[in-house]
């Protein structure tokens, strides 16, 4: 078990086999005796009975959610605060997320808002979420005009990711999880990345003990960047390596064709080039990143048709901009990643341009 410090708000995170069904360990997180699991109709069929077992002495109510980051939206949310006004649950209740990261985000965000926040327990079933969304307290809903644009930093009681629910996940989602997993040892932690260079194929082959591994190393390097950085007003948006090129992927092609993750990993490779040209890390270390990407079935380069102008303008628009430069996560070497916008803004054209042209050739 790894523990999120963040003093009164500390919280574990169990990460094996199997937890799902333990009464005992959702039994000691549960306050009331009223719980709402939140979930969707992808994710129900699969988990939600074995959950609904393991609550058995709780007053146990579900929420089916429609799948899909289109209903990541402010009707979702009402809906959720519908059911549970219903019933209807009181303060003491619970909230269970069980599923990726968009049930994730949506319940959490919801249980930060009902009755001025009632407790949340984050139950990840896909890698990206197991990794990355499930920690640290992140909630949204997206605003037509813009993704998590309405949301709170809501920490749960607990995370509890069994990592048999990623049997069923399918393998594409499992490699945008990858592509998180690989964030970690790039932007902090070295001996992980040159763990990951000998046992990708663990992951990609969904050995129990090799995701378990990676997962509870992804969530340490995570635990300890929330816990010195809560809110975000520095160090923390290391954790957005490869997220503002990512950004500008997802952009251009309307959020529909490219899952997250799989923007990430160009967008890693993106950042890692640009580090090339500014003299920080060696072409040898950009193509051991290729490798590892490449290796994971990921993209490495953006769609066709973005051009490099495309790439500034939503860059530019990216949340993570301010004063109106580009700030982007870089690299020093593989395992040290800083923020900056303190660059020559030739050397990212260079990048851009590069990448624009090598999609224009992958046709
Ligand atoms: P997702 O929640 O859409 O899940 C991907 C697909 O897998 C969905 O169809 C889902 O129903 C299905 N699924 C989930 N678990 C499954 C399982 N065990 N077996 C089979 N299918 C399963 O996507 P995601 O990648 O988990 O999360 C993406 C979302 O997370 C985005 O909305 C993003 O904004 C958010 N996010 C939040 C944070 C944060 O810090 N809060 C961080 C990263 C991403
Ligand atoms: N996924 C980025 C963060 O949690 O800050």
């Amino acid at each position: 078990m790894l523990t999120v410090e963040l003093d009164a708000h500390s919280y574990p995170i169990y990460i094996g086999p199997g937890l799902l069904s333990s009464a005992e360990i959702f039994g000691s997180h549960i306050t009331g005796s009223q719980v709402m699991v939140v979930t969707n109709d992808c994710v129900s069929p699969l988990y939600l009975e074995t959950l609904t077992k393991a609550l058995g002495n709780f007053d146990v109510y579900t929420k089916i959610l429609p799948d899909g980051e289109q209903y990541k939206n402010v009707d979702t949310l009402t809906s959720i605060f519908d059911a549970l006004m219903e019933i209807p649950c009181d303060r003491q209740c619970t909230v269970i997320a069980l599923g990726g990261g968009v049930v994730g985000d949506i319940a959490g965000f919801a249980a930060a808002c009902y009755q001025r926040g009632v407790a949340l327990i984050q139950v990840p079933t896909t890698l990206l979420a197991q990794v990355d969304s499930s920690v640290g307290g992140k909630t949204a809903v997206n605003h037509a005009m813009g993704k998590n644009m309405i949301g709170a930093f809501y920490q749960p009681k607990a995370v509890i990711a069994d990592t048999n629910t990623l049997d069923t996940l399918p393998d594409r989602e499992l490699r945008a999880g990858i592509a998180e997993v690989i964030k970690y040892g790039l932007l902090g932690d070295y001996e992980f990345f040159e763990w990951l260079e000998v046992n990708i194929n663990d992951l990609l082959n969904r050995s129990q003990s090799g995701l378990i591994f990676a997962i509870e190393r992804s969530c340490q390097n995570k635990a300890q960047i929330v816990a010195r950085d809560e809110r975000e007003k520095g160090e923390r948006a290391l954790l957005n390596l490869g997220h503002t090129f990512a950004h500008a992927i997802e952009t251009a092609t309307n959020y529909s064709s490219w899952l997250h993750g799989e923007a990430v990993a160009v967008g890693m490779l993106m950042a890692a080039d640009l580090s090339v040209r500014l003299n920080n890390i060696s072409g040898k270390e950009l193509a051991r990143i290729a490798a590892i990407i490449e290796h994971s079935k990921l993209p490495r380069t953006p769609p066709p048709g973005v051009s490099p102008d495309q790439f500034i303008t939503h860059m530019s628009v990216d949340k993570k901009v301010e004063r109106g430069n580009i700030r982007l996560v870089l690299l020093r070497a593989i395992g040290q990643a800083y923020l900056s916008d303190d660059y020559p803004a030739s050397k990212l054209n260079e990048t851009l341009q590069h990448f624009c042209a090598k999609s224009r050739e992958a046709i």
